[in-house]
C-alpha cells in the first residue's frame, strides 16, 4: 500500500501515518521528521535548511525530493509506505510522479486530512514541538499551506483515489474513517 497525507499544520498527518503505518505495515516517512532530524545532527543538508524550518517556509524542492527518494523506493519494495507532509506544492507532485511513475512505485491513494484554522492554532500552541510552534510561525506556516498546498489539493481534486476526511474528531474516529475509505477504493483490498 503506498499512501500520501495531506493537511495543514496540526491536521494530524503524523499521527494519522502512525496508525496507519502500524495497521498496514507500511513505513511511515515524514519529510518534516526527516527534516528536523538533519538540523539535530547538523548535517550539510540540516546547515542550508535549518532557516527555512524554522521560519516555517518550505524548503527548496531539490533538497526534499534528494532527501526523499531513497526511502520512498525502499519502503515501496518492502511493504509500501506512508508519506506525511509530501508532496505539498503542485511542482513536487509533478516532479515525484514522474519519478515514482519510471519506478512502479507511485502513490495509490492520497488523503486529505481537513480541519478548521483555529483547532489547528490550537493544537499546535499546546504542543509546543519547538522553534517552529510558535504563535507567529504558525501563522505563517498557515499562510504558506494556503498559498502552496491548498493549489496541491486543487490539482488532485477529482481524481479517484483523492479522498477527503474530517480530522476533528478523535484520533481513532479519524482512523476508522480513513480506513474505511481506503476500502471503497479499487486499488486495494483492505482487510
Ligand atoms: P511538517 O513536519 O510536515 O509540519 P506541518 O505540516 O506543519 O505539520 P505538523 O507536523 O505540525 O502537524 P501534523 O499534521 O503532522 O499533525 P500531528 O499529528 O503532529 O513540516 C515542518 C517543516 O518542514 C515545514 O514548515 C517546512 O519548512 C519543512 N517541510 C516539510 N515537508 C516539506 C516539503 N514537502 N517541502 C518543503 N518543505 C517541507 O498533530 C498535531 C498535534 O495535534 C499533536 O499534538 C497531536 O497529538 C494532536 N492531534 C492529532 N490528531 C488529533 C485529533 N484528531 N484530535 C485532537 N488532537 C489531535
Ligand atoms: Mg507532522
Amino acid at each position: 500500500m503506498r499512501l500520501l497525507l495531506i493537511g495543514a499544520p496540526g491536521a494530524g498527518k503524523g499521527t494519522q501515518a502512525e496508525l496507519l503505518a502500524d495497521r498496514f505495515n507500511l513505513t511511515h516517512i515524514s519529510s518534516g521528521d526527516l527534516l528536523r532530524q538533519h538540523v539535530r545532527d547538523q548535517t550539510s543538508i540540516g546547515q542550508r535548511i535549518k532557516a527555512y524550518v524554522d521560519a516555517g517556509d518550505l524548503v527548496p524542492d531539490a533538497v526534499v525530493m534528494d532527501m526523499l527518494r531513497k526511502p520512498v523506493v525502499a519502503a515501496a519494495e518492502s511493504g509500501g509506505y506512508v508519506l506525511d507532509g509530501f508532496p505539498r506544492t503542485v511542482d513536487q507532485a509533478k516532479a515525484a510522479f514522474e519519478v515514482a511513475h519510471a519506478l512502479g512505485v507511485e502513490v495509490q491513494a492520497a488523503v486529505h486530512l481537513d480541519v478548521p484554522d483555529a483547532e489547528l492554532i490550537r493544537r499546535l500552541v499546546v504542543r509546543g514541538r519547538g522553534s517552529d510552534d510558535t504563535e507567529e510561525v504558525i501563522a505563517h506556516r498557515l499562510q504558506v499551506y494556503r498559498e502552496m498546498t491548498i493549489p496541491l489539493l486543487e490539482y488532485y481534486a477529482g481524481r479517484e483515489w483523492m479522498v477527503t476526511v474530517d480530522g476533528t474528531r478523535s484520533p481513532g474516529q479519524v482512523h476508522e474513517d480513513i480506513v474505511a475509505r481506503l476500502r471503497k477504493l479499487a486499488a486495494f483490498e483492505v482487510s
